[in-house]
């Protein structure tokens, strides 16, 4: 299989698990427990139909919005994923680009292997912070006065990892960052050589947000579960998410909102945005998909808060489906994972071209000819 053979993401999923070796591959498609939650991520998406209008006149359409105060041009956020120098040795700095290249937001993680201030002067384009709070609370403030001197355009407090859901995947595969041979995993690793000698012989693996403070991570090797339960703040409340948004000052959104009443309470405490999100299924299995639960969230909060319906999107017409349940946008992770993993910055243009095609495709089929005429009139729910 090879990139021109890529028509979909599912198709840049076979072509990373092709590629990767297995500890690496089941990081990025793995989840929690069952991986109920992140199947049904998707599948909630195929329990409503778009019923389009026709002879509308779509020559020429709009498909851009404006998220968190930056012109965007798709309702679609690439979401901030760790490690990613684990997937292909240019990591960040390829997503970057092609973000860039597609005028679109993306997010780099507080675990990222590129460093706030490369990525700020890699690109001009939207991008966000993504915080964990660590109990290193002289960390949490390095990060955030790190992103106000970067410029970054807003930060996303993560809300949904006070403990690490359980990863069976990686506690098979043995998967850590950073990656670590094992007797377990070897042969996968000698049977992968490109990836292997990329990972071996390009820049060191680091978590340069982290290492500043501590080795986790990067000089001791730890399961990813490990670093949660280890180094984040378990005592995380409102209140501190409260004072991080008085500390950051600028766009602030928390990722990984679920219930109605924690959306108003973001509203409360000031919160520019909501990621609604079980972090891909990665975290509490058996939590509703966020597309399912967007029409609450929508009634409780919308038009005071934005809210991005984050997981599971895998099709331009996924995204269409959560604008018209009253989405600002929508965002993923996988979605540029695999095709990053596959085929580094190639692969993700090649990605994001694949679901700007859809997403116009989808918007000109439905008879829409920008976003804002994507209404809640245009779903029918199945059930
Ligand atoms: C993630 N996600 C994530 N979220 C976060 O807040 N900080 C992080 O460091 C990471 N890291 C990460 C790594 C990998 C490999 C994956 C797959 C996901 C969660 C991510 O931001 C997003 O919420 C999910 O990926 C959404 O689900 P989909 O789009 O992958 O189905
Ligand atoms: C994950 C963490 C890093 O989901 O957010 O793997």
């Amino acid at each position: 299989m090879r990139l021109s053979d890529c028509h979909n993401i599912d198709d840049f999923r076979r072509l990373a698990k092709a590629r990767l070796p297995f500890p690496v591959f089941d990081y990025i498609d793995g989840a929690a427990d069952d991986e109920l939650t992140k199947g049904r991520n998707t599948s909630s998406f195929d329990e409503v139909d778009l019923v389009p209008d026709v002879l509308a006149g779509v020559e020429t359409i709009d498909t851009s919005c404006t998220i968190l105060g930056r012109k965007s041009a798709l309702p679609l956020v690439l979401s901030p994923t760790a490690v990613q120098r684990a997937f292909h040795w240019k990591g960040e700095t390829a997503v970057a680009k092609a973000a860039e290249k597609f005028g679109l937001w993306f997010g780099i993680s507080s675990l990222a292997t590129r460093s706030i201030e490369e990525i700020a002067a890699l690109t001009s384009g939207p991008k966000m912070f993504q915080l964990y709070v660590h109990k290193d609370k002289g960390l949490n403030t390095h990060m955030i006065e790190r992103c106000q001197a970067a410029g970054f355009d807003a930060l996303a407090l993560t809300v949904d990892t006070i403990v690490s859901g359980k990863r069976e995947r990686c506690l098979r595969s043995g998967f850590t960052t950073p990656p670590r041979f094992t007797v377990a995993n070897m042969i996968s690793y000698a049977t992968h050589p490109r990836w292997t000698l990329d990972y071996v012989f390009r820049e060191k693996f680091r978590l340069p947000n982290l290492d500043t403070h501590v080795s986790e991570g990067t000089g001791k090797a730890v399961s990813i579960a490990e670093y949660f339960n280890t180094m984040l703040d378990t005592s995380m409340d409102w209140s501190t998410a409260a004072a991080i948004r008085e500390q950051w000052g600028g766009k602030f959104v928390l990722k990984g909102v679920m219930s109605a009443a924690d959306a108003r309470r973001a509203v409360e405490i000031g919160a520019d945005g909501i990621m609604i999100s079980n972090h891909g299924g990665r975290q509490l299995d058996g939590s509703r998909a966020p597309f399912d639960q967007l029409p609450e969230i929508v009634d409780a909060a919308g038009g005071e808060i934005e809210i991005i319906c984050d997981g599971g999107v895998r099709r331009g017409t996924h995204a269409l489906k959560a604008l018209c349940s009253g989405a600002t946008a929508a965002s993923g992770g996988r979605l540029y994972l695999y095709a990053l993993a596959a085929a580094g910055q190639e692969g993700v243009e090649r990605a994001l071209g694949i679901l700007k095609d859809e997403i116009e495709r989808g918007m000109r089929l439905m008879g829409v000819t920008s976003v804002d005429q994507l209404t809640k009139d245009r779903l029918r729910s199945r059930c």
